[in-house]
């Protein structure tokens, strides 16, 4: 028999997480908004969005919106409050409440923050399809991201994605922002190593400054290149570069469908090297194109559904 890309694919469902638009919970009016955004998914941030006063309201909000929309086609994460806080445990009772897809854990410094909150899911019998996403935002969360992530694969871990969050980072180190991130990019290059070790996913940091269009998409090509999923995002003008520097391009999506059909070529069933058009391909660059095109497809649904959705609403 012939061996299969699809033998050495993780099983983890290929997901969309271009575009991650945080939307702080206490925020009517932006949380109205978000049946009409074309993000892949949204994180409802009960956090440092959120003042202390507003945290009981703000959860109010969250429990009617998900009673209210549903939101099709994209996945819903809460961000909760650190369990040591004075919110974290009323925050995660909502999560456990309401089951978005994710609960999205703030400044994760070792693999006992993902594992407590996994027996605490389990301790309120969470449905299992319930995720769990970390923040990497302290210095000792980078320097933890591998045994984060090798933790967060354990049996029974939900462990799903690791966001990088520089506000937070910035703040505890003294990094200053800086075009092109350099001095930042070998932390950034931990978190994608240390995801890639375990079959995770990593999102980007958010870019502050959403009126500075220019510079954002050269900060969401640079995450592109670097290997990030997609980008969490603070404003809905920033949704459509993410999606179009995190989805695959035309070209891209031509050139892995052409690898595809080299290797269904019977001719190509005991070959793990081929020539396509003057240069060689590998058996482990269908396992990457196969991904590709799976991504496109879900892109194309998705904007299908977009489609429909808005000549139903007009
Ligand atoms: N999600 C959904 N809608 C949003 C939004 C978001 N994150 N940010 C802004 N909007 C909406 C606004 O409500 C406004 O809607 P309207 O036209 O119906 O009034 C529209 O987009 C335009 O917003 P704008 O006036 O440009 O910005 P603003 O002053 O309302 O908000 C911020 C600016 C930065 C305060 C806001 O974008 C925000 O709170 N972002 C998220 C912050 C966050 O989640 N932080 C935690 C993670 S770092
Ligand atoms: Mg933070």
């Amino acid at each position: 028999m012939s061996p299969s890309a699809s033998q050495n694919t993780p099983s983890r469902p290929t997901r969309l997480r271009r575009s991650v638009l945080s939307v702080p919970a206490i925020n009517r009016r932006a949380l109205d908004k978000l049946s009409s955004l074309d993000c892949d998914a949204v994180i409802f941030d009960l956090e440092d969005s959120v003042s202390p006063e507003k945290k009981a309201e703000a959860r109010e909000n969250l429990r009617a919106f998900f009673a209210a929309t549903p939101l099709p086609g994209k996945e819903r994460i809460i961000r909760i409050n650190a369990l040591s806080s004075n919110f974290g445990a009323e925050d995660l009772a909502l999560v456990a409440e309401l089951e978005p897809d994710a609960v999205l854990l703030p400044k994760v410094d070792e693999p006992q923050d993902v594992m407590l909150v996994g027996d605490r899911l389990a301790e309120a019998d969470a449905s299992e399809n319930l995720r769990i996403w970390a923040m990497i935002e302290t210095p000792r969360g980078i320097l933890n991201a591998a045994s984060i992530a090798e933790a967060g694969r354990t049996s029974g871990s939900r462990l799903d994605c690791l966001v990088v969050g520089l506000n937070d980072l910035r703040k505890e180190t003294g990094v200053l922002p800086q075009p092109g991130r350099a001095y930042l990019v070998p932390w950034l290059m931990q978190v994608i190593l240390a995801v890639s070790a375990y079959g995770l996913e990593a999102i980007d940091s958010v870019f502050n400054d959403f009126k500075d269009a220019e510079a954002f998409e050269a900060e969401c090509g640079q995450g592109r290149s670097m290997g990030f999923a997609g980008k969490m995002l603070i404003h809905p003008s920033q949704i459509e570069a993410a999606n179009r520097h995190f989805g695959p391009d035309a070209a891209a999506i031509a050139e892995a469908e052409a690898i595809i059909a080299a290797f269904a070529d019977p001719g190509a069933d005991a070959l793990n090297v081929v020539n396509l058009g003057g240069r060689m391909v590998e058996r482990l660059h269908l396992v990457q194109a196969e991904r590709l095109v799976h991504k496109a497809r879900l892109i194309a649904q998705r904007a299908s559904g977009v489609a429909a959705a808005s000549r139903t609403e007009a």
